[in-house]
């Protein structure tokens, strides 16, 4: 089984019971968040881009927890010295003890020059989750339907990012077994209302979910 928790905006907690992976921990500062950077577990922080609603508490986690840090190599150079990076970028995937996280394509500026944003598909626990950072549509997305995602979680936000329309239009390329969306109501400009999302999605007959901040689904 594998819990995934919301903590706000692009941040999840993924695990299997034992590792505990830890996305874009944008924690102090975020008017939504579930828990504070003091408050959450992590053996590896994934980021997804140098932005800072992303880049987040990464830092005071890593260094409380000693947790190694996956992002573009360029990006960990620059935000991270000093931190465990593991050596990775776009296209490759590393693999761990428990399982893998795969670096994937993002349509968005990474926030440091030279590097690329991504996003990451994981697999742990025998489950693929997929996050796909910020990041625009693009007919790309077709390919991960390969990837056999169990869960897809889709920025819907609009203004940085897709908006409910395109997201679920990414939504329905990349087939899931259940989308949640994320990066949304965080601030004033980004859209409020998931809703519109999840009926998209389920009119692609995909099951999607909203999770709201401090909530957690188990995938068995
Ligand atoms: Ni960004
Ligand atoms: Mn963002």
């Amino acid at each position: 089984m594998v819990k995934i928790t919301f903590y706000g905006h692009a941040c999840f907690s993924i695990t299997d019971g034992s590792t505990v992976l830890l996305t874009d921990p944008y924690l102090t500062g975020n008017p939504m968040a579930a828990a504070g950077p003091d408050e959450v577990d992590a053996d590896y922080i994934l980021v997804t881009h140098g932005h800072g609603d992303h880049v987040g508490d990464t830092p005071a986690i890593a260094k409380r927890t000693g947790a190694k840090i996956i992002t573009p190599v360029e990006i960990g150079r620059a935000l991270f010295s000093g931190f465990s990076c593991l050596p990775c970028n776009l296209g490759g995937t590393i693999r761990l003890p428990f399982g893998s996280v795969k670096l994937i394509p993002a349509i968005h500026g990474s926030g440091v020059p030279g590097a690329l944003a991504c996003g990451f598909v994981i697999s742990v626990g025998g489950k693929k989750i997929c996050h796909l950072g910020d990041t625009a549509l693009t007919k790309d997305f077709e390919l991960l339907a390969q990837e056999q995602i169990d869960v897809l979680l889709a920025p819907v936000g609009d203004v940085y990012t897709m908006g409910p329309d395109d997201a679920a239009r990414a939504a329905g390329m990349i087939r899931p077994k259940l989308a949640v969306p994320m990066h949304y109501g965080t601030f004033p400009a980004l859209v409020q209302d998931p809703e519109p999302f999840i009926h998209a999605c389920e009119d692609q007959r995909i099951p999607a979910r909203v999770l709201h901040p401090g909530d957690h689904i188990d995938i068995d």
